[in-house]
């Protein structure tokens, strides 16, 4: 994996607190902040995270708890100069069925973090990690900050909501926000059974005929470990707080393409059959990056390979054996769940 640690060393000794950070993303983040020699606080409830994403890192106190908790959240924000925060519900398909706990989490639980942040005066940098699912199927491609936003789930929603709370936030209390919107990340240490995960776990399971829905749909890929140095950088950069800054790589893959790739590098012969009952009530066709603002703000860009990513990826979950949960249905029970109670 490539790391880019050196360019952190201005956080050695600073106090970081990061929501999330036992998560996909977050563990990678907590690794390149820990390499830099940064304190960091963890708050996280391990709801999706793993403590062993963050095992043997030095420099790291876990607060296991809830961002909905009040006063763990006041403990966590006391001395704090940098906070990234990351903890959300983050998969898709989950929404459909728990609209409600996405914005508990995704909106209420924000907001909570960031009123005890606009309180703790020694705040110098709140990156706020949104969403390029708030964009909705791209107008024109690739999509800038400026794109029209028309989120097509819930969870999108719960996003957009998000981040629109912590701006506001920062125009009202002067709380010091920079706006991050990833677009798809892959890499080890996956928590959700995103495409990649279940593309090569049906592979792994030896399956000859691949189950998936929509794959005409294309998403930008980008390596965890750059999305995470994306994350980073803000809190380092000067003029950058109040921006909203995309980070993605612009390489757009279909997913049956995606599947090419990676049966070729696993050396297998794959053929895939549509499971209609996969298609996603409300999909997003495609979102392709325009990381322009990000180049020259933060002097991003992408270094790793979707190639190399994928290698690295696909030899993680051989070695760990990890089998993500299995597909159990893109519909909604939401429906049935109310009507049953009412
Ligand atoms: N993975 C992607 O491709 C992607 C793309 C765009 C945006 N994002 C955003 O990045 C962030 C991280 O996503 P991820 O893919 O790493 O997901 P993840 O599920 O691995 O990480 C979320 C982390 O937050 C923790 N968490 C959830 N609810 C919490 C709560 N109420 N209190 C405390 N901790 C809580 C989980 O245990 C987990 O460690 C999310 O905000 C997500 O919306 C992810």
């Amino acid at each position: 994996m490539l790391s880019s640690n050196n360019q952190f060393s201005a956080l050695k000794n600073k106090q970081v607190l990061l929501t999330g950070g036992c998560g996909f993303i977050g563990s990678e983040i907590t690794k390149q902040l820990s390499k830099a020699g940064a304190k960091i606080t963890i708050i996280d409830n391990l709801s999706s995270g793993k403590e062993r994403h963050i095992r043997g890192l030095k420099g790291i106190t876990l607060l296991k708890g809830d961002l909905s908790d009040t006063n763990l959240v006041k403990k966590a924000v006391k001395n704090q100069e940098y906070i990234i925060h990351l903890a959300a519900l983050p998969f898709i398909p989950d929404s459909y069925h728990y609209p409600m706990e996405f914005f508990e989490v995704n909106v209420n639980a924000t907001i909570n973090l960031a009123l005890a942040a606009i309180k703790e005066k020694k705040v110098k940098r709140f990156v706020h990690i949104s969403s390029s699912e708030i964009y909705g199927s791209s107008r024109y491609s690739p999509m800038d900050e400026n794109h029209p936003t028309t989120p097509h789930s819930t969870y999108a929603v719960s996003k957009l909501a998000g981040e629109r709370v912590v701006y506001t936030l920062h125009k009202e209390h002067e709380l010091p926000v920079v706006i991050i919107r990833p677009f798809n990340s892959f890499g080890p240490n996956i928590t959700q059974p995103y495409i990649i995960p279940e593309i090569i776990g049906q592979i792994l399971k030896g399956r000859k005929e691949l189950t998936l829905g929509n794959i005409h749909s294309k998403r930008d890929l980008t390596f965890v470990s750059d999305t995470a140095r994306g994350i980073i950088l803000p809190l380092i950069t000067d003029g950058v707080i109040g921006e909203t800054i995309n980070v993605g790589s612009e390489r757009a893959v279909a997913i049956k393409d995606l599947v090419k790739i990676i049966s070729e590098l696993m050396s297998k012969d794959v053929q895939i059959k549509i499971d209609a009952s996969r298609f996603r009530p409300y999909d997003v066709d495609s979102l392709i990056c325009d990381y322009g603002r990000a180049n020259r703000l933060l002097g991003w860009k992408p270094e790793v390979s979707i190639a190399d990513g994928l290698k690295m990826t696909i030899k993680w979950m051989v070695n760990n054996k990890i089998e993500l949960t299995s597909f159990k249905g893109w519909t909604s029970s939401y429906r049935k769940d109310h009507n049953d109670k009412t």
